[in-house]
């Protein structure tokens, strides 16, 4: 492993940063209070090239690597959670799988806006009776020849209003059971596709999710993705790589809340010195740096094997349940250096304790990560 990073990957990092700074930092408390979606700002992070990083320039996409899209996915992260989960789903639930499993027509007609931020996508596993179960799952998509009927009910879907494409995986063959699903490119306003409630959250709170309903929507064949009973492996899939940009997320959150901690240690003084004079401060601030360095070079490794082509569904899951319990563990002690200040929203430290907690749910919870990765290592 070799972390030096190229000229190339340093500037993304910059130019994420600089963005972060400079274009999400000023409303973010007020876009988490009022659950606002950080349109304005998706769109320019589109326009940045940061909605469709790894795709092949060919179809608008960024040409960049894994690396660059973790680094990138941290500095947004410590700033917006909101925005980098949106960017998350759209660079790695969705434009990805497009790209890797796509015919050359879906590349066309969907990837080609999707990679360049023009619009967004959404990816709909879940349902309200099936979240970590994920086989067992309800939506059907009944096969009638020319065109697939949709039916069915999809919960807690990121960017479930502000998308304009949906892949959406349902059951085709029930007897084959997770051999009989198919992934869909559902298009937002086809007949029967309606967005349900937005959900009222503890965290990520600009990021808009949105059950969804399917009645009777008619999917034309040419919108499945791969090969009749793949939709399941493609799900499982995506995901492995989906879990590499939440990780990073996790990571983000930590390291910015960390840097908040660190500096607030300098100024406030307590006892007639800077709080960060004292021994028990200096410790927290060693314990959160040192799990955050492991979190990065997880998270980073897993990018790396991923960029090789290599296997990475252990490294991308170890990678996410460090990553996440790392955000936990240092929110919260961050919120705990900031003392008082820290419970009051002006500080930002009690906004990414709540950010935190969802990235030990989404894209399996840190028991299912337990499972992938026990049975990689057992397999
Ligand atoms: N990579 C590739 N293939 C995989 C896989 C992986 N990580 N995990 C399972 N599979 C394949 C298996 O090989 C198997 O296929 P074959 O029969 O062809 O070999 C098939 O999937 C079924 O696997 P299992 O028998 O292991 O299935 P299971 O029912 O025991 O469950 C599970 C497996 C790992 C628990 C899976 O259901 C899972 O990952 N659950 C969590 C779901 C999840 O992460 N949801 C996230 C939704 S998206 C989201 O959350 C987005 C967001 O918030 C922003
Ligand atoms: P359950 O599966 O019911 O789990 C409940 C508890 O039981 C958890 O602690 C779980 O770890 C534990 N558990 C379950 N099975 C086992 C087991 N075998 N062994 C040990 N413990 C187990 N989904 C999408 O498809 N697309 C999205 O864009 C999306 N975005 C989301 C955004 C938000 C804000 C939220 C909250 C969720 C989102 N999800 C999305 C859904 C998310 O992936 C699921 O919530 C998650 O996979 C867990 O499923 P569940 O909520 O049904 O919990």
């Amino acid at each position: 492993m070799n972390f030096e990073f190229t000229e190339e990957q340093l500037a993304v990092r910059d130019a994420a940063r600089d963005f972060a700074q400079n274009e999400l930092l000023t409303g973010v408390i007020e876009r988490d209070e009022k659950q606002i979606f950080p349109a304005e700002q998706v769109k320019k992070m589109g326009e940045l090239g940061f909605m469709g990083m790894m795709v092949d320039p060919k179809y608008n996409g960024g040409g960049m690597d894994s690396i660059s899209y973790v680094l990138a996915m941290e500095e947004i992260s410590k700033i917006d959670a909101s925005c980098s989960v949106a960017m998350s789903v759209n660079n790695s639930l969705v434009c990805w799988g497009l790209e890797k499993y796509g015919t050359e027509e879906q590349k066309q007609k969907y990837l080609t806006r999707l990679a360049s931020g023009e619009v967004i996508g959404a990816f709909c596993l879940s349902e309200p009776e099936a979240g970590s179960d994920a086989t067992s799952q309800r939506t059907t998509a009944e096969d009638k020849g020319d065109y697939y009927l949709l039916n069915g009910t999809k919960n807690w879907i990121t960017n479930g209003n502000s998308a304009e494409f949906y892949i959406v995986i349902a059951q085709t063959d029930p007897e084959k059971k997770h051999k009989g699903i198919n992934a869909l490119i559902v298009e937002k306003g086809m007949d029967g596709f309606v967005v349900g409630k937005k959900e009222n959250k503890l965290g990520i709170r600009g990021s808009d999710t949105h059950s969804l309903m399917f009645t009777d929507v008619k999917v034309p064949k040419e919108n499945r993705i791969g090969e009749d009973g793949f939709g399941f492996k493609f799900a499982m899939t995506t995901l492995n790589g989906g879990r590499i940009g939440i990780a990073s997320q996790a990571l983000g959150i930590a390291s910015g809340a960390y840097e908040l901690a660190l500096n607030y240690s300098k100024e406030r003084k307590a006892f007639g010195k800077e709080i960060s004079q004292h021994q028990a401060i200096q410790f927290k601030l060693a314990d959160m740096a040192t799990s955050i360095e492991a979190a990065r070079l997880l998270c980073l490794n897993a990018a790396s094997l991923k960029d090789q082509g290599k296997d990475f569904v252990q490294a991308a899951a170890m990678a996410k349940l460090f990553a996440s319990k790392t955000a936990m563990d240092v929110t919260v002690e961050a919120v705990q250096v900031h003392g008082g200040y820290g419970f009051v929203k002006e500080y930002h430290v009690e906004r990414l304790m709540r950010d935190a907690k969802i990235t030990q749910i989404y894209e399996g919870t840190s028991e299912i990560q337990k499972i992938v990765i026990s049975r990689e290592l057992l397999k």
